[in-house]
């Protein structure tokens, strides 16, 4: 799956058979690819400090799943084969233009990533989703980490990012304000309960997980044991 930099500026747009959920999905992403980077800078700011590390530990064949408009995309090694998977065309044509900031190879593809039909099995060293699960609607979140673990090599390891609900009744009054908002705008909710679901999957193991900030943002690292 991984290619040559020379091929970084290609995406084959597909007619993805979808759920309806996912349909509507796709069809807000591709509405908020235009102002994406602007309605998330607030957060951005924050993120940005945090991206550098997110992916920078990666080696070989990566797949980043969701990768929005490739804001990770600068920090991953030079040595890196990336393949970035999004449901949304116009997300990825984002993505398309940061592909240029990279230094690594990058290859774009549309696809879900409840399916990832165009994705052999047993072949990415590592696995990156940053704010998908919180997005995926709750059918699916077993749906895509089985997905992950198809693809993921044997000892190949995975890294998410989500947001949950904090157990602090400031924060969480805070989090009850945006509610509405996250959710209209990026389908996006608090109470996922990933990583109840990567523990539920057989072959995906937790090796850690630490907030980045409050007990709201969660990074999940685990290994897949096949
Ligand atoms: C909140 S954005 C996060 C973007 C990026 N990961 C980041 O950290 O900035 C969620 C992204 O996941 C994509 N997405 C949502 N559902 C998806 C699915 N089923 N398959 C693939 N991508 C999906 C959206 O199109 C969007 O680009």
């Amino acid at each position: 799956m991984p290619t040559s930099k020379s091929e970084n500026n290609q995406i084959h747009i597909k007619k993805l058979q979808l759920h309806e959920k996912n349909r509507l999905t796709l069809n807000k992403y591709n509405v908020t690819a235009w102002f994406y980077d602007i309605l998330d800078f607030p957060w951005e700011l924050k993120y940005r400090k945090w991206r550098p590390g997110l992916v920078g530990d990666m080696r070989g064949n990566v797949l980043e799943a969701g990768v929005g408009t490739g804001r990770n995309f600068k920090h991953y090694h030079h040595s890196v084969n990336l393949t970035g998977l999004d449901l949304s065309p116009a997300m990825l044509k984002r993505a398309q233009k940061r592909s240029r900031e990279a230094s690594c190879s990058i290859h774009l593809i549309h696809e879900d990533a409840c399916q990832m039909e165009a994705i052999p099995s047993d072949t990415y060293d590592w696995v990156m989703a940053g704010f998908l699960c919180c997005v995926l609607p709750d059918e699916f979140q077993s749906v895509v980490l089985q997905q992950i673990e198809r693809i993921l090599k044997p000892n190949g390891r995975f890294r998410l990012l989500e947001m949950v609900y904090s157990k602090n009744p400031d924060l969480r009054k805070r989090q009850d304000f945006f509610t509405p908002f996250v959710e209209k705008v990026y389908s996006a909710r608090f109470d996922r309960n990933t990583l109840d679901h990567v523990k539920d999957t057989s072959n995906l193991k937790v090796t850690g997980t630490t907030f980045l900030k409050h007990d709201v943002y969660q990074l999940i690292d685990g290994v897949c044991e096949k």
